[in-house]
């Protein structure tokens, strides 16, 4: 595993959507002191927002829309290698790859969760947090496994969850601090 050596590491971002935590880690990583640096962002949505954070920072991006989870990791792989990616975070990125393509990237894989991990893994956890009538929530950084949302814990944060939130004002609030969260767990994990 990548150990920090002075250069900053070449990083990946994969993204599907809006990119709000992929803007934090570019913020972040123009910082002399930050360990990695965003060589590349890879999307599997040709229409997520975030691929605009890569363009205004001219980052190298590339959208990878291949149904089958095989090929686009296929695919992907060669693009990682050719990059010399030693690092990657997922950030809103709503596929799971394979234990194969684990393995074959050799290197840390790290994904962030709007849940504190090992509950609500998976989609609409707002809403089921929500539901059920739960007085915390908050966020988690983990290590990336083949199995959804899995993997050993980075770092995690709470939020209280008062009466009046609702889906839109809770993901709002955990956005805010995901921001702050996935750039401390970065370090961290590099430190390791
Ligand atoms: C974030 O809340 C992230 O934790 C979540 O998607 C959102 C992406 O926002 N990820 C997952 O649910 C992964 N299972 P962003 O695109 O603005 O960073």
């Amino acid at each position: 595993m990548e150990k920090l050596t002075g250069k900053k590491i070449d990083t990946a971002v994969f993204i599907s959507g809006s990119g709000s935590n992929l803007n934090s880690i570019i913020k972040n990583s123009l910082k002399k002191n930050f360990p990695i640096k965003i060589s590349l962002v890879i999307s599997n949505n040709k229409n997520a927002y975030g691929i605009n954070y890569a363009k205004n920072n001219k980052i190298k991006f590339k959208i990878i829309n291949s149904k089958k989870m095989i090929n686009f990791e296929s695919k992907t792989l060669i693009i990682l290698k050719k990059n010399n990616i030693k690092l990657i975070c997922l950030a809103g990125f709503m596929k799971v790859l394979s234990d194969k393509f684990i393995k074959d990237f050799k290197y840390k894989i790290l994904n962030i969760h709007p849940s504190l991990l090992p509950k609500y893994k998976g989609l609409n956890t707002h809403k089921r947090v929500l539901k059920n009538k739960e007085k915390f929530s908050g966020c988690t950084v983990h290590y990336v496994t083949n199995k959804l949302d899995s993997g050993r814990v980075i770092l995690q944060k709470k939020v209280r969850i008062i009466k009046a939130d609702n889906e839109k004002t809770l993901r709002k609030k955990i956005l805010k601090i995901e921001h702050l969260l996935y750039p401390k767990a970065i370090k961290l994990a590099l430190k390791n």
